[in-house]
């Protein structure tokens, strides 16, 4: 089997080999990203320096309170993130996951962003946690609808405003379950550029600790997910990916 990290040669090289043999030998792999996997795509984090939760409040753009409030303010502010998202291309992080999927007998991703690229990089097996911001639903019926430009939320045949699908702060996550319970049975994850600060993805990595799987966090600086992981990575994750490729 070609080995998705090939001959590692740089410098962390004395975890590369264990990362590696793990990986090799593993039989379920999950890797699980957040908003770092695409910084690097110009999607801004949440929680970085310039986050988007530095400048904004979540309380006022990603409640269905704040939407119930002023439906056109929550709309033009996913629209202006849909514009950034929609110009961005994946980067090599992503093209590294897309790619282990297909060297891995069994393969999930589960990703808390909403924006599309791990598709769009051609990743398949994938769980949209907090949905995807170019589809959008009926805030009464629910009925689904694609991407639209309108400036503010239309109305849908309900007589219901339309949302963008994706879960804000106080809702409920609909794979939530099965995201557990595959956590419970993989034997690698691989955590990407996500703080680990946001429930309930943020215990997905503690669930696979806690049933054996093997542990390696690739990010920036040091998380909670840091404290059980088998190894840490420290870099961005598009160069350090591509440069494990
Ligand atoms: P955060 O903004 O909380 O965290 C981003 C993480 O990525 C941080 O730990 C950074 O150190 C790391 N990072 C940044 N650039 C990186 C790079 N180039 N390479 C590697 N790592 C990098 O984003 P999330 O953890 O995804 O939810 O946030 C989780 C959830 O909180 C989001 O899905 C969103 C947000 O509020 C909702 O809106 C419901």
């Amino acid at each position: 089997m070609e080995h998705p990290f090939g001959a590692y040669k740089g410098t962390k090289r004395g975890k590369m080999p264990t990362i590696n043999q793990k990986l090799k030998e593993a039989k379920f792999v999950i890797v699980l990203t957040g908003a770092g996997v695409s910084a690097e795509s110009g999607i801004p984090t949440f929680r970085g320096e310039d986050g988007l939760w530095k400048n904004f409040r979540a309380e006022d753009l990603a409640t269905p309170e704040a939407f119930a409030r002023n439906p056109k303010f929550v709309w033009e502010w996913y629209q202006y993130r849909r514009d950034i998202i929609r110009k961005a291309e994946p980067n090599n992080a992503h093209y590294t996951i897309a790619k282990i999927e297909k060297l891995v007998p069994k393969f999930l991703l589960i990703t808390q962003n909403i924006d599309n690229l791990h598709t769009k990089a051609g990743a398949k097996n994938i769980i949209e946690l907090h949905g995807n911001i170019f589809r959008n639903r009926c805030n009464r019926c629910g009925k689904n609808y694609g991407e639209i430009s309108d400036p503010t939320p239309p109305t849908c045949q309900c007589g219901g405003l339309l949302r963008p699908d994706v879960v804000w702060f106080g809702e409920s996550i609909p794979q939530i379950e099965e995201a557990f319970q595959k956590s419970s049975e993989c034997d690698f994850v691989l955590v990407v550029g996500t703080s680990g600060l946001v429930e309930p993805a943020a215990s997905l990595p503690f669930i696979a600790k806690s049933s054996g799987a093997f542990v390696v966090e690739v990010n920036l600086d040091r998380t909670p997910i840091s404290e059980i992981a088998d190894e840490s990575l420290f870099g961005k994750a598009g160069e350090l990916l591509s440069s494990l490729m």
